[in-house]
């Protein structure tokens, strides 16, 4: 499944994040991807253990954890450490699928990636080309969003970067392992909690829907891996 999360991050989170990115150290992408990867991947990321960057990471994370609609369908168990990436003048990623554990920098930690995760940082009117592309059994999207807005989509899913033509695609990505494992059943999980959400504002707390919010929990106490 992939999900569109609007508004993540408001307009002035955007601007702040883009004027302390704008003198941050980059480095080559390649620093962060296995074998596959690095012989398709053409871009810049900020070096992992810059302060800067893990200040940045720490309020895109704060941002996620506060919002209903991306806790509802990623059920997080990890975060990797948000990172962040710019491609210009022509920089892409070719067809790749994210390796599936990663280490937690400066921990000892591993973890699974089940979703990964783009929130994008530069207006689609900044910058031509640079369409995130996803292939899933549904077929082939496109996605390129305004600043702010988060896509979501499962990790084994093939993907790419466009080349960037004009002017430079900045956004943050990174990876979670969900307390749910299994794609079809998160997003059981999601619709389920969506329509308890939709029912509510309809017709208050009753019985029934109190009933459902529990057959919600139940489920989610009978696939999750805490
Ligand atoms: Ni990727």
């Amino acid at each position: 499944m992939l999900l569109h999360v609007p508004d993540l991050l408001t307009p002035d989170q955007v601007a702040d994040l883009r004027r302390r990115l704008a003198d941050a150290p980059w480095v080559d992408g390649r620093a962060t991807v296995g074998g596959q990867g690095a012989q398709v991947k053409r871009n810049r990321q900020l070096d992992e253990f810059s302060p800067v960057g893990q200040e940045l990471g720490r309020t895109v994370l704060q941002a996620l954890l506060a919002n209903p609609l991306y806790m509802s369908a990623a059920l997080p168990l990890r975060h990797m450490p948000p990172l962040f990436n710019c491609y210009e003048g022509g920089e892409h990623y070719g067809l790749h699928v994210d390796g599936a554990i990663r280490s937690v920098p400066g921990t000892t930690l591993q973890m699974r990636t089940d979703l990964s995760c783009t929130l994008f940082l530069a207006g689609p009117h900044e910058y031509d080309g640079g369409e995130l592309e996803i292939v899933d059994t549904y077929g082939t999207h496109e996605v390129k969003l305004p600043a702010g807005d988060l896509v979501l989509y499962p990790s084994g899913s093939l993907h790419r970067v466009h080349p960037v033509t004009r002017g430079a695609r900045v956004a943050s990505f990174f990876w979670v392992q969900s307390l749910v494992r299994d794609t079809a059943r998160r997003r059981t999980l999601f619709e389920l909690d969506q329509n308890i959400q939709a029912l509510r504002e309809q017709v208050g707390d009753n019985a029934a829907v109190l009933g459902l919010t529990g057959h919600y929990h139940n489920l989610v106490r009978a696939w999750s891996e805490v």
